[in-house]
């Protein structure tokens, strides 16, 4: 385990014996994630390769008489309450992600019982590793334990996506709420977002996954990535009359791509230009990671990047930089923008025997550019949400 997850565990558990004065029934765990590719296809149906990793949001819960859940963000010091029937419309504050989940939840069919909990996470918020989808997934996976909910995996990352869509107003893919649901330790996931299958892929023991933080913020990533959709639905009409039929980019090869591209307007064609080769690029680094070919994975992110700095537009000099410099590195197999982009991480594959000195020249070159420390990280792929034991939790995982 992580330092980061084990100390977010620890302060879910004191945090909860500290507000409640008992200990917890239960004890979640949800995993952020990064990308290593398929960045933005998602929600254009397409192939995407997220891996879960080891800094996660614990949640420490109990059942609650009232139908109602109180919840206390330890990370935040903030404390909120809110009604379980009918759930308050949204706040646009952080609560709106266990509001959005119990909202979504409902929907689903689901009786929740009312709940006590503490919220501890080790996923940076706002970085591109899906501190959100971690967060939305623990209190899913709590209220499934608590309540008794027959409610498999995927449906439940649906659940969640459907919170953040409905309800929070971001309308996000499913990627990073089906990565935190079956993250597979020393695996990526192959996750195909029309059919929903998963596909774990073992990733070589001799890589290591960097996730170098530029530390900027995103800003107006919403609205941009709500933009970004609406620019692909907008493609997808365009290209429609031309390939009836088609329902989404997915469904665009990149011959037909070619062959029609003259019918959208130029900003048009760069967006789905990425979308349509992002597929091709999961599938080609899928075969390429089946066969031990690191380099050609990382080569892969590499193209990704630049796709996504020039024709999707979603990169950052902070992020620019980044790559640039390590993609420049004996030892660094790739790097790419992770998440949403707008600011965040970097996600870099490289040798486990390189990596220190990786992490010198990055942070060099970082402040000489722009005055501070990039924060670098070293992930280890992990396993997705589940329940887990810890001295003074009340409950042992049970199947699930
Ligand atoms: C965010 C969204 C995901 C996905 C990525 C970009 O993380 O939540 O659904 O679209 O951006 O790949």
């Amino acid at each position: 385990m992580s330092i980061a997850d084990a100390g977010a565990a620890e302060r879910a558990v004191a945090g909860f014996r500290a507000r409640f004065g008992r200990p917890p029934t239960v004890l979640v765990r949800a995993p952020g994630r990064v990308n290593l590719l398929g960045g933005h296809a998602d929600y254009n149906d397409g192939f995407v390769l997220p891996v879960a990793i080891d800094r996660a949001a614990w949640l420490a819960a109990t059942p609650a008489a009232e139908p109602r859940a109180r919840v206390v963000a330890l990370d935040l010091e903030e404390e909120v309450t809110f009604p379980l029937d009918p759930v308050p419309d949204r706040r646009g504050d952080w609560a709106d992600y266990p509001r959005g989940v119990a909202w979504a939840l409902g929907k689903w069919g689901g009786h929740l019982v009312g709940m006590d909990a503490a919220l501890a996470s080790g996923v940076e918020i706002g970085a591109g590793l899906s501190s959100s989808a971690a967060v939305e997934v623990a209190f899913a996976w709590a209220w499934r334990s608590l309540s008794g909910l027959d409610i498999g995996r995927t449906e439940l990352a649906l659940t969640c996506q459907r919170a953040e869509g409905e309800y929070v107003g971001v309308r996000c893919g499913v990627m990073d709420q089906m990565a935190s649901v079956w993250g597979r330790a020393g695996h990526a996931l192959l996750l195909d977002c029309r059919t929903l299958e998963v596909t774990p892929v073992r990733l070589p023991p001799s890589v290591a996954i960097l996730v170098i933080d530029t530390a900027v913020r995103r800003r107006l990533a919403a609205s941009e990535y709500n933009r970004r959709r609406h620019e692909c639905e907008e493609a997808v009409r365009l290209l429609s009359r031309h390939l009836p039929g088609i329902r989404a980019l997915r469904d665009v090869s990149p011959d037909e791509f070619a062959r029609l591209r003259h019918h959208l307007p130029p900003l048009l064609r760069r967006r789905a230009r990425h979308v349509v080769t992002a597929n091709s690029r999961v599938l080609e680094a899928v075969a390429a990671l089946s066969a031990g070919d690191v380099a050609r994975v990382g080569e892969a992110m590499r193209r990704c990047h630049e796709s996504l700095r020039d024709d999707y537009k979603v990169s950052s000099p902070e992020l620019d930089l980044v790559t640039e410099t390590v993609w420049r590195e004996p030892g660094c197999y790739g790097a790419r923008l992770t998440g949403a982009g707008f600011g965040g991480c970097v996600v870099a594959l490289a040798a486990e025997s390189v990596v220190d000195r990786l992490i010198g020249v990055v942070e060099r070159a970082y402040r000489d550019r722009f005055g501070r420390l990039p924060v670098v990280i070293v992930c280890r792929a992990s396993d997705g949400v589940a329940e887990q034991n810890s001295p003074g939790v009340l409950r042992s995982p049970g199947a699930g």
